[in-house]
């Protein structure tokens, strides 16, 4: 299977992405920055791609996805946009940042969760930027798509035309969302040759697309690098399989010939902790040793169980010393002010 592919150059995977419709809202490439004080920690060597500074709204890995995602919107045949996830959502703060830069009204569907109304952190941004906000009861992010359906309903009872994102939750979407984190892997290819290295592990902390998509990018640019996704949520849906799914609809937009299946992904969901939006201790270890080695911020929701499981492989000998290790920090950095509570008590 697959024997005949013959691996793209980082040009050539880009080729075929940039043939997809896409609207402009990040500031790319961001940097890969080797991070020496914590490398010297962990005895590694451990580079972080700042994917926390794509430049909208406070940054993060869903302003990559949503310049494919929103480009539905240049036809100008919708007048809104509608969304949801949790109450903290970094996915809806860059949603509606992108939407009022493109003169689109925002509707928000968030599940309550942990942190509900809490007028802080990402709930205060949606707040600044101008969204309509409804909080459902209830924490199971896998009720999103019926609680949008629901909304969309009302909406158009009203006149409006709104462009439904259903995110994790749609196949097109999440198609969209992978193909942008392979375009991530044609940036990090070339800065991996131009500072010299090959990565032996690359961390994400992922849902589902984030992660796809490195395998996505990974496959077709012929890395030997092992992708690791760490899990921030205890999902019923096979996730394994929606993240084989998910390269394999990416595959086929992008004309590649490549299949993938479960057992082909690294996917791990042994930090989640408690569950999803409530940190664990190790995750809150985690943040307060990046940002005393490295000034760095972690967030409490997904990075933070990420870097957690990161140092945890090195202590298991999964990750060894000396080994070449990418984290690519996908933000959530506002959350922080959201779990001050949490964060102020001494661990
Ligand atoms: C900071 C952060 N990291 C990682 C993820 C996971 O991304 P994905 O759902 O694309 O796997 C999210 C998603 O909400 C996020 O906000």
């Amino acid at each position: 299977m697959n024997s005949n592919f013959n691996p793209l150059s980082p040009e050539e995977l880009v080729s075929r992405i940039n043939k997809i419709p896409r609207i402009r809202l990040a500031q790319l490439p961001t940097v890969l920055e080797y991070a020496p004080n914590i490398s010297n920690e962990l005895n590694i060597n451990l580079y972080i791609k700042r994917d926390d500074c794509t430049a909208l709204a406070f940054g993060g890995n869903k302003t990559r996805h949503l310049e494919f995602i929103m480009a539905k919107t240049l036809s100008g045949e919708y007048d809104c946009i509608l969304t949801g996830a949790a109450s903290q959502s970094n996915f809806c703060r860059q949603a509606v940042a992108a939407a009022n830069k493109l003169n689109l009204e925002s509707y928000l569907v968030l599940m309550h969760g942990v942190k509900g109304k809490l007028m802080q952190g990402n709930f205060l941004l949606y707040n600044i930027l101008g969204a309509n906000v409804d909080v459902v009861d209830g924490e199971n992010l896998e009720d999103i798509p019926k609680h949008l359906d629901k909304k969309y309903d009302e909406l158009i009872k009203e006149g409006r035309k709104p462009l439904i994102i259903y995110g994790g939750f749609g196949e097109e979407d999440t198609t969209l969302a992978g193909i942008s984190y392979a375009n991530t892997m044609a940036e990090i290819d070339k800065q991996m040759k131009n500072q010299n290295f090959i990565a032996d592990h690359l961390f994400v902390t992922a849902a589902n697309m984030t992660q796809a998509g490195c395998e996505l990018g990974a496959r077709v640019l012929n890395w030997s690098t092992r992708i690791q996704g760490i899990s921030p949520v205890y999902w019923d849906m096979n996730i394994k399989e929606d993240i084989a799914r998910i390269c394999n609809q990416g595959a086929k937009m992008l004309d590649l010939n490549l299949e993938f299946n479960s057992t082909m992904i690294n996917h791990d969901n042994n930090y989640v902790g408690e569950k999803y939006g409530v940190p664990t201790k190790d995750g809150i270890a985690a943040m307060n040793l990046l940002a005393k080695k490295e000034g760095l911020f972690l967030d409490p929701v997904y990075t933070s169980k990420g870097f957690a499981a990161l140092i945890d492989y090195v202590k298991k000998g999964i990750i060894k010393k000396g080994e070449n290790v990418i984290f690519i920090l996908t933000g959530g950095s506002p959350a922080v002010f959201a779990y001050n509570e949490e964060l102020s008590k001494k661990i």
